[in-house]
Order: structure tokens, then C-alpha cells, then sequence
């Protein structure tokens, strides 16, 4: 790995005495010629504050790192190309959408993609059981269009609001630093709607082998719009062509004993063999409308929209050929954004969706600084000029060809930019008027798709399941386990039996042992209350 081929220099000198290209030099492009030893009085010290050289070297790597992500931290990244089918199954794709990136059979946008897991930080171990992220950047012809999906098609929660909660109850304990399962179930048993997105997490679903072999979903619902700005609601589904699998416990914690980066090298060693990965980009399609037809709402994302009423419609196929040159720069610094969209393609109204939108660019600003866009993995491989200017790590103005650089403002008469004439009929959506209200929606049907998807787990799955449950719920209070079995009989009966079956035994074998000594968090409470000033 260390003479990678995909290096730009592989660290040969070009007249062998250290003179050529490989010369170290300081970032000022001065020739380092002690990289050993720091300047000091006598050969015992004391040091000067003259070490340019020296004080250059720590002082970057005092700043290696920038704010890890506050969720998805652990990940791993590649490039490839899209190829679009040119149309949608067998309609032509031109009448749901008119984004050229799918409009030609054949035609090839390049992608960078991010897979990575979410609770932990970022070396975390890969065989955790935890969603996967799936996000996608497609550098189009229109500009950047990212598509930032999960692994599971559906989610804990359908209100933006609720995602602090969500993720304080998965992260580690405020107090102890330590993940706690009565936490996070804890959260589950009070919101309903996370029964179905427990069942997929708490089964072998939770933890995929690894990042080729996972689907990769949207999760919550888009829209497309044609050239007349007529839209229908989509969702977008990856399917793997290299087959899924997924990983019981136990096999989990026997991979975690020996390699905690599985995925990671899984990954990176396929591309650079040649075993490319593919996926392939389907979609489920539906007017744009309430469907009062359905028991769901059509923009609740812990539901799945069943694939006999709105079967998968293949648009494309994705091929990761490329590992990256330096992970900070591409994959750490790389940033992802539901906002970011391509003409065709729009939101909807699903409320998670809209509060994503918000929050991705919010954070990236912070993370990364407000010139992310400026940087080669997150730029577009397009046309960009703007009148920004400054800000923090600015290296580059965004010209036009002939632009008068003295004009960063519009409207003008002197040479500065123009605005772009629109592609085809905008794309207005009508809303009636209505109070602004704090509400969830009417057709919430919490369990109902959990049974189904409890239902058609084959058998192993199904044990897996129950024993992840059992074992993850065993040391949690009474009060959430109670609660967690009413919400798991109310998606099937013999869920809720299966599950209560198993608490009582392990309670009874618990009892048989004595205290476990396992902290709580109920049992800081009072620690905590003590040392806080
Ligand atoms: C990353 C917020 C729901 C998929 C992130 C990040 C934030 C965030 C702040 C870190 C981004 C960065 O530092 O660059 C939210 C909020 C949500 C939400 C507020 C709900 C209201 C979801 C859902 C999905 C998802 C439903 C799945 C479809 C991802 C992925 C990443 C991510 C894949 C990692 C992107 C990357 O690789 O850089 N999210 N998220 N998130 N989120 Fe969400």
C-alpha cells in the first residue's frame, strides 16, 4: 500500500541523490535538510523559537484533525461513474423527469461515494450494530446532485425535531462515555413509530457483512418533475449486483476479535484488485398526491412503500473503480447535503427531509469551514461563478471567462454575471392554505408494517432478533422493557410472546446469579446530582 500505483509521486527521485521531486521541503518550498534533529544551543539544548522548519512541522500537525462528524463519523469512500439506462423500466424517463443525468442511454456521470456506519467515533470498529450510511455525489453536467442515503430503506423517527433525541439516546452516555442499550430503548419505547427500524436494527439487517454486499436507500421521499414541471413522488433504492449479506452477532464479534476496519479494507482491496462494485439505481414511483388509498402516508419514512403496488424501475448502474489518493482530503473533507439537487429533481414535503436540508449544510460550515465547496472533492466538475468572496481558506474566485473581476454583485452593467435562463417550465407546487401547527401526521399505523417485516424475516433472522432484543433489553428498567413488548405484540403476537418469553428467562437466570454490578443510568442520577456545581 505504501507505492500504491494511484499515488501522483511514488516516491522515486528522478536523479537518485534527493535532488528531484521527492525533496522535502517545508510548505514555503524551502528544502528541509535536518529532518532529525531541532536547532539547539550545544547538541543538549535548549531549543530556539527561531525552528522555522521544526515549528512549521508540529505546528500543522497540532491541527490534523478538524470536528468529526456528529453523526457517520467512521466511513470510507471511492469514485466511480454512473451509467444511466436512459429511460425508467420500460417508460422513457423523460416523462417523469427531465435531469439530463438520466436522459441518454449510456451516458456517464462521474460519482464519489462515502459509505460509513453512525453512533461512534471515527475509528470505531465497522461490525457495530448500527445503520450504514450510503451517500452519494454525482458531479453532473447541471452541477453536484448528492443523494445521502442509509443501508435500511426506512427510519426511527418522521420528524426532524426528534433527531437530537434520537441521537443523544444512541450516542454514548453523557456521564459514563459508554453506549447503553437501556438508552437508547429507553427513546424507542417512547416513540412508537421506531418499532419497524428496531426490527430491521435488531436483526442480522443491522449489520452488514460489509459495504459491497448492503443496499443503499434515499430513505425519505423526493420528487421528480418532466419539462411541462409535472411531478411524481420517488423514492431511490442501490441494489447490490455482488448479492447482500448480512452478519449475525456472534459472527460480528468474531470478525470485531480480529479486525475492527473489515469494511474499510474490504472495500479498498476489491477496487485496487479490479473487483469492482456495482449497484444498480432503482426507483418506486407515485403520483403526487395524499394516496388516501393507503394505511400510510406516502411521506413517512418508517414506512416501506410495498413493491407489489410500486414495484423497483431500474434508471442506472453505479461502479466504484477508484480508491482515493488521501483520505483526509477526499473522504474526511467530503460533504454531503439533501439540498443538493440538479434540475428534475426536487423535495418533498416529508418534514425529515426538510429538516435534513437544513442541518447538512449548517453543519459543514462548522466542520469544515465556509469554503467546503471550494474543495476538489466537493466542487462541481462544472461551469461555477458566483460573487462570494473571502471567508476562512478562500484559495480560489469563482470566474467567468472574461468576467470583470471588479464586479462581485448583480445586477450590473459592467461585465459582471448574469443570471442563467431556466431549463424548461419551473416547477411550482401549489399549497393550500392551512394554520401553521405543531402536529404529526394522521395516518401514523406504527406496528403494522413492523409485523409484516417481522413476518417475512426467514427463521435465522427471526431468532437473531429476538436473542439481540432479549440481550440488549435484559438490564434495562422494567417500566421500557414493559412498554417494548406492548409495542412488539401490537406488530405481531408472536413477536411480543417471543420477546417476553425470552425477558423472563434471562431475568430468571439473573436473579439465579445475583447483582450483575451492571451501571445503570437511573443509578448515576444521584452521582451525578452530587458533583454538578
Ligand atoms: C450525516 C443530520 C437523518 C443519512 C449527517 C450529518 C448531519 C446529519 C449533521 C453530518 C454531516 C457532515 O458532517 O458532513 C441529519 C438530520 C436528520 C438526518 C438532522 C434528520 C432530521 C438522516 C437519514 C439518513 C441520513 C434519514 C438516511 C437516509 C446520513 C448519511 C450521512 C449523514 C449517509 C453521512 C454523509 C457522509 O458520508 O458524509 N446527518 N441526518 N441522515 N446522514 Fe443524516
Amino acid at each position: 500500500m505504501v507505492n500504491d500505483k494511484n499515488q501522483p509521486n511514488n516516491g522515486q527521485s528522478q536523479n537518485g541523490n534527493g535532488e528531484g521531486n521527492n525533496t522535502l521541503t517545508t510548505r514555503q518550498g524551502h528544502p528541509v535538510t535536518d529532518n532529525q534533529n531541532i536547532r539547539t544551543l550545544g547538541n543538549r539544548g535548549p531549543a530556539t523559537l527561531e525552528n522555522y522548519s521544526f515549528i512549521e512541522k508540529i505546528s500543522h500537525f497540532d491541527r490534523e484533525r478538524i470536528p468529526e462528524r456528529v453523526v457517520h463519523a467512521r466511513g470510507a469512500g471511492a469514485h466511480g461513474v454512473f451509467e444511466a439506462y436512459g429511460k425508467v423500466g420500460d417508460e422513457p424517463i423523460a416523462k417523469y423527469t427531465r435531469a439530463k443525468l438520466f436522459q441518454e442511454k449510456g451516458k456517464q456521470t462521474p460519482v464519489f461515494v462515502r459509505f460509513s456506519t453512525v453512533g461512534h467515533g471515527g475509528h470505531s470498529p465497522e461490525t457495530l450494530r448500527d445503520p450504514r450510511g450510503f451517500a452519494v455525489k454525482f458531479y453532473t453536467e447541471d452541477g453536484n446532485w448528492d443523494l445521502v442515503g442509509n443501508n435500511l430503506k426506512i427510519f426511527f423517527i418522521r420528524d426532524a425535531m426528534k433527531f437530537p433525541d434520537l441521537i443523544h439516546s444512541q450516542k454514548p452516555d453523557p456521564v459514563t462515555n459508554i453506549q447503553s442499550g437501556e438508552r437508547i430503548f429507553d427513546f424507542i419505547a417512547n416513540t412508537p413509530e421506531a418499532t419497524h427500524m428496531a426490527t430491521f436494527l435488531f436483526s442480522p439487517w443491522g449489520i452488514p457483512a460489509n459495504y459491497r454486499q448492503m443496499q443503499g436507500s434515499g430513505v425519505n421521499t423526493y420528487k421528480w418533475y418532466n419539462k411541462d414541471g409535472e411531478s411524481v413522488l420517488v423514492k431511490y433504492h442501490w441494489e447490490p449486483l455482488q448479492g447482500i449479506k448480512n452478519l449475525t452477532q456472534a459472527e460480528a464479534e468474531a470478525i470485531q476479535g480480529k479486525n475492527f476496519n473489515h469494511a474499510t479494507q474490504d472495500l479498498f482491496e476489491a477496487i485496487k484488485e479490479g473487483n469492482y462494485p456495482e449497484w444498480e439505481l432503482c426507483v418506486q414511483i407515485m403520483s403526487d398526491d395524499d394516496h388516501p388509498e393507503l394505511d400510510f402516508d406516502p411521506l413517512d419514512d418508517t414506512k416501506l412503500w410495498p413493491v407489489d403496488q410500486f414495484p423497483f424501475l431500474p434508471v442506472g448502474k453505479m461502479t466504484l473503480n477508484r480508491n482515493p489518493v488521501d483520505y483526509f482530503n477526499e473522504v474526511e473533507q467530503s460533504a454531503f447535503g439533501t439540498g443538493v439537487l440538479v434540475d428534475g429533481l426536487a423535495f418533498s414535503d416529508d418534514k425529515m427531509l426538510q429538516g435534513r436540508t437544513f442541518s447538512y449544510s449548517d453543519t459543514q460550515r462548522y466542520r469544515v469551514g465556509p469554503n467546503y465547496l471550494q474543495l476538489p472533492i466537493n466542487a462541481p466538475k462544472t461551469h461555477v461563478a458566483t460573487n462570494q468572496r473571502g471567508g476562512q481558506m478562500s484559495f480560489h474566485t469563482d470566474f467567468a471567462e472574461g468576467q470583470n473581476p471588479h464586479i462581485n454583485y448583480e445586477p450590473t452593467f459592467l461585465g459582471g454575471l448574469k443570471e442563467a435562463t431556466p431549463a424548461g417550465k419551473d416547477y411550482a407546487p401549489r399549497y393550500e392554505a392551512a394554520n401553521l401547527v405543531h402536529q404529526k401526521i394522521d395516518r401514523t399505523n406504527d406496528f403494522k408494517q413492523a409485523g409484516e417485516t417481522y413476518r417475512n424475516f426467514e427463521d435465522w433472522e427471526r431468532d437473531d432478533l429476538i436473542n439481540n432484543l432479549v440481550n440488549t433489553l435484559a438490564t434495562a428498567d422494567k417500566r421500557i422493557q414493559e412498554k417494548m413488548i406492548e409495542h412488539f405484540t401490537l406488530a405481531d403476537e408472536d413477536y411480543g410472546r417471543r420477546v417476553r418469553e425470552g425477558l423472563a428467562k434471562t431475568s430468571k437466570s439473573m436473579e439465579d446469579k445475583g447483582p450483575s454490578g451492571a451501571t445503570s443510568p437511573k443509578e448515576g442520577v444521584e452521582d451525578a446530582k452530587n458533583n454538578s456545581h
